[in-house]
């Protein structure tokens, strides 16, 4: 089946994962949590080549929520590293690809080097367009809003609009998400079937799929398993 653009509607445009479950893969197997992160982070790669060769055009990927702040001290710091080795070791085969690479999240929370090669990464590869990757981190959808809030009301203050004219579009300018579609397929790993404050406003009318398997163990067949299921879905958007 094919939409008015003649590409394939099978396939989500907009694909955004929770990947969970790092610390399970790896206490199941008597190792610390952490081994199960560095193996999450290992996972990327493959998954997001898969992605794009089955013609996704987005991938969100969650790696660090607002709330993961709270977990101990120990825990954060090497996740900390970990995005620090990933965004200045591993996304450098992304960048080679031509691969437009964006964040969404408190930025500042992260220590200025991680900040500066974020901004870095962004500026380099704005300009790629056939395939988005947009990582999540220290994001919070409730956080995203209140900013989005914010934003809004300094501009109604300042007189740029009117209250009457705020709309959906206003609303999406504001959010940190501004420049990606909304999700059509979230996939959640691990077996949790909550949303943990990903991406609220954005997958109002997204397609849920959530599998028991771990984040280190979801591999590119899983991947189409999930794009099979998606493609069996009626998306009605509240239409018959
Ligand atoms: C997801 O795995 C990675 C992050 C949230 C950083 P978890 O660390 O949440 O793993 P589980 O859910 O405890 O197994
Ligand atoms: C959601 O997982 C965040 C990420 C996968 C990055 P959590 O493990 O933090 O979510 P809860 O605590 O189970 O809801
Ligand atoms: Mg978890």
């Amino acid at each position: 089946m094919t939409n008015t653009e003649g590409k394939d509607d099978k396939i989500p445009t907009h694909i955004a994962i929770i990947m969970d479950g790092n610390g399970r893969w790896a206490q199941e197997k008597g190792l610390p949590r952490t081994a199960g992160h560095k193996q999450g982070a290992e996972n990327v790669r493959p998954i997001l080549e898969h992605a794009k060769e089955k013609g996704v055009k987005y991938v969100t990927l969650f790696a660090f929520s607002s709330e993961n702040w709270n977990r101990p001290k120990s825990e954060v710091n090497f996740l900390v590293d970990l995005f620090r080795r990933y965004l200045n070791e591993d996304i450098k085969d992304l960048q080679k690809q031509k691969v437009n690479i964006s964040f969404v999240g408190s930025r500042d929370k992260f220590p200025a080097d991680i900040v500066e090669r974020m901004n870095d990464l962004e500026r380099e590869t704005a300009s790629f367009d056939d395939f988005h990757v947009v990582l999540a981190l220290s994001y919070g959808a409730r956080e995203d809003i209140i900013a989005a809030i914010k934003r809004i009301a300094l501009d109604v203050r300042e007189q740029k609009y009117l209250i009457s004219s705020i709309d959906e579009k206003v609303v999406n300018e504001a959010l940190s998400t501004r420049h990606i579609p909304y999700p059509d397929l979230v996939i959640r790993t691990s077996g949790e079937q909550r949303l943990s404050n990903f991406l609220l406003w954005e997958i109002a009318y997204a397609e849920l799929y959530f599998t028991p398997i771990y984040w280190p163990d979801f591999n590119e067949q899983d991947l189409d398993i999930a794009i099979e299921s998606y493609g069996r879905r009626e998306r009605r958007f509240g239409k018959v």
